[in-house]
């Protein structure tokens, strides 16, 4: 079996799906961002700001790398992550399936805010939208495109997530 990658934005769900489907489908779940933390020995805030963003980056591709020698994960991604080819070509050569959640940028908005100071590359309004428009791209390179209204509970994304999955391997 092969590892299953959520992908997209802050704030798209992609750690409170990860668990359902992981759950659901009686894999291990992994939070890139939580390895990361763990690999350093500190928080993402704490990373950005005493090591840079691109000690971040380097211990995310690492992260990645770890769980390509493993089958059978969920893995939820940084919003960062998926924008990275290497990362793409990691997960791509490793025969995974990429998910992108796709919720409608005011459900994404809505769902984080200035204040919150875990999320170092969410700045303000106008600079997060600029980065998910220049991102958005890249997550559509992903194997699966989920659509969503924003309204959707987590056991909902996974549920469709899951019918993508089984139709995917019913076509292949
Ligand atoms: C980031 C997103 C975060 C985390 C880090 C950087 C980004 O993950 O990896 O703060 O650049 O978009 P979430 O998407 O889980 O918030």
């Amino acid at each position: 079996m092969s590892n299953i990658y959520l992908v997209g934005f802050m704030g798209a769900g992609k750690t409170a799906t990860g668990k359902v489907v992981a759950r659901r489908m009686k894999r291990s779940f992994v939070d890139l961002d939580g390895a990361v933390e763990a690999r350093l020995r500190l928080s993402i805030r704490e990373i950005f700001e005493t090591l840079g963003e691109d000690a971040f980056r380097a211990a995310e591709t690492a992260e990645l790398e770890q769980a390509a020698l493993s089958g059978d994960l969920v893995v939820a991604t940084g919003g960062g992550a998926f924008s990275n080819p290497e990362n793409r070509r990691l997960i791509r050569e490793s025969g995974a399936i990429s998910i992108f959640l796709d919720p409608p940028w005011e459900a994404i908005r809505s769902r984080l805010d200035d204040s919150d100071r875990s999320r170092p590359n969410w700045i303000d309004d106008r600079h997060a939208r600029a980065l998910y428009v220049k991102r958005r791209p890249d997550y559509l390179l992903a194997e699966i495109h989920l659509e969503l209204s924003g309204a959707e509970s987590p056991v909902d994304v996974a549920d469709l997530a899951r019918s993508a999955l089984a139709e995917m391997q019913c076509a292949s």
